[in-house]
């Protein structure tokens, strides 16, 4: 059990903490969303209430550096867990400098496995993941030192299954990667070593659902990379251009699958025999697709045909469910956190998304389990199935409805939830479409905030990153809002490098509470401030609480 707070009793209602995913401190008012949305009640509550801001990139939620932008996953992470862990970006980049991965047993068992293969054929060596620089799910420099290693370890054959990103990088940079690459592996490619990318297609489209959201796009990564079933050209190049011209507009993140073919015959199928890394590090877009690698009896799509292969992942990617079995680099050891504290406290908690960030407040703020710990209550809203830019206003009632309704059932001490607009729709690089997803946002908390004050309670508001604050690319050099010759700016579908915002909305304590504007405040301190909030000690593991008590 957590110890009692002795400088403030706790409040007599709940703690709410409410996640306005992908809203970041705008730095220029040109391209920000944020700025243009009307929002009276975050007006409101940034004029009128405590407010400080955090840090929400780079090291501060444990990325390799700072030049790192914030995501997801690390964000609700150090929220979750209170503590900053070194996250996948840097657990796996340190592994391949000190060379530790190599003398792994998975990467032995993989570079065995391709080449025994079947049959007495020796088999070949597979990478199925996101093929950018991004760092969020993944990094083409984990790639390259693979495929250089394979190569020194005698595997024969590799061919690259190359998801296009558009979404963590520049929306439209597929080639800035693409085509260095294969001038790379035909580079390196010699008589007994031949290297190729065989497939991919937009990350979108194929292969990265989360969350059980939509398993046919996972059905259609099979059949592009395991069955080789898709238009066919030369090169993943040729490919990119093909489909670019076939579908004026569309940005790499959702441009159809494509498979690489010789003679009408496509070079790289999966077969019995042959090696599979997914070389993504992080798990909510892995773990359906690995699923349909390893689960012997799976029905989620008829994969046709089971290759038998030795599969790993770059990590482990769910800790509960010990998915895959077989991973390269060891996942961080997230332990105590702020659920797991609050529920051995013997308080009742509740958690709320809709589906496409409900394992953001489930599984990511509980360090990447995916079990619930005794007294959490988790409610799920089914998310629309289509390109959010059309629905802007995404599920933000639905979930308002969910939380009155948790709170008004007095059931609940604890209540966390996650707006998903702001970044979702930011992600679309749709200027227009994340005004309205700020607005919708701001809508929701104008109906939430009375029901807690009729609850008596509190609320923290953050976020766990910034996106809709930053709609335009900046330039490199001058980091301002950058122009285009005809004098328009290039829409900008990624993440920030942006602060964020935490407010304590409290109308119960007559203004003995307040935020303290520490310089190094960033999302993990959130955890302690809850507990202090809840009238409870921190945890000693946790970073600091950012609660003032006057
Ligand atoms: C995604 O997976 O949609 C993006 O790569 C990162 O977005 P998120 O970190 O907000 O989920
Ligand atoms: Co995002």
């Amino acid at each position: 059990m957590l110890q009692k707070f002795p400088a403030f009793a706790g409040v007599q209602g709940p703690v709410v903490v409410i996640v306005m995913d992908g809203y970041g401190i705008p730095r220029h008012e040109v391209g920000s969303a944020i700025d243009a949305a009307r929002k009276p009640t975050l007006d409101r509550l940034f004029a009128q209430y405590p407010n400080i801001v955090l840090r929400a990139h780079g090291t501060a939620v444990g990325m390799p550096s700072d030049d790192d932008m914030g995501n997801s996953e690390v964000g609700h992470n150090a929220i979750g867990a209170g503590q900053v862990y070194a996250q996948g970006a840097a657990l796996v980049a340190n592994a391949i400098a000190e060379g530790a991965i190599w003398q792994g047993e998975a990467w032995q068992q993989i570079v065995a496995g391709a080449k025994t293969g079947a049959n007495g054929k020796a088999g070949v060596l597979h990478f199925i993941g996101l093929f950018s620089d991004g760092n969020v799910h993944s990094h083409i420099d984990h790639l390259k030192a693979m495929v250089l290693r394979a190569k020194e370890e005698g595997v024969p054959t590799v061919r690259i299954h190359a998801l296009l990103d558009g979404r963590d990088v520049p929306e439209t940079s597929a080639l800035d990667y693409v085509v260095p690459f294969e001038a790379f592996l035909k580079d390196i490619s010699t008589a007994g070593f031949d290297a190729r990318i065989a497939s991919g297609g937009g990350r979108q489209t194929i292969t990265m659902d989360r969350y059980d959201a939509n398993w046919p796009m996972v059905a259609r990564g099979w059949r592009t990379h395991v069955l080789g079933e898709g238009p066919q050209f030369a090169s993943a190049t040729d490919a990119v251009h093909g489909l670019r011209e076939k579908h004026p507009g569309t940005i790499d993140q959702d441009l159809p699958e494509f498979i690489v073919a010789e003679d009408g015959r496509p070079i790289g199928t999966i077969e019995d025999g042959d090696a599979v890394v997914f070389y993504n590090f992080r798990g909510d877009r892995a773990i359906e697709i690995t699923r349909a690698f390893v689960e012997e009896h799976f029905t989620a799509f008829d994969r046709v045909r089971h290759p038998r292969t030795t599969y790993a992942g770059m990590l482990q990617y769910d800790g509960d469910l010990q998915l895959p079995k077989r991973f390269l680099v060891a996942p961080p050891a997230i332990k105590d956190t702020s659920s797991e504290w609050f529920s051995k406290s013997g308080l009742a908690q509740f958690a709320c998304s809709e589906t496409q960030k409900f394992g953001h407040v489930t599984y990511f703020w509980n360090g990447n389990r995916s079990n619930k710990f005794d007294g959490e209550t988790w409610q799920e809203v089914p998310s629309d199935v289509v390109p959010f830019e059309q629905r802007p206003w995404m599920k933000a009632a639905e979930i308002t409805d969910a939380m009155i309704a948790a709170l008004q059932s007095g059931r609940f001490k604890v209540l966390r939830c996650n707006y998903a607009n702001g970044d979702m729709v930011g992600h679309t690089g749709n200027f227009r479409a994340a005004t309205m997803a700020i607005e919708a946002v701001d809508l929701a908390l104008a109906r939430l905030l009375p029901a807690i004050d009729a609850a008596g309670g509190v609320a923290l508001i953050t976020a766990d990153h910034g996106n809709a604050d930053e709609m335009f690319e900046l330039d490199k050099k001058t980091r301002q809002p950058a122009q285009n010759k005809d004098g328009s700016y290039k829409a900008k579908t990624a993440h920030t490098l942006n602060p964020v915002p935490l407010i304590l909305y409290d109308n119960v304590s007559g203004g003995k509470l307040g935020l303290k504007p520490l310089e190094t405040a960033g999302l993990s301190n959130i955890a302690a401030t809850v507990a202090n909030l809840l009238g409870l000690h921190k945890h000693d593991k946790w970073d600091d609480s950012l609660l003032e008590v006057k």
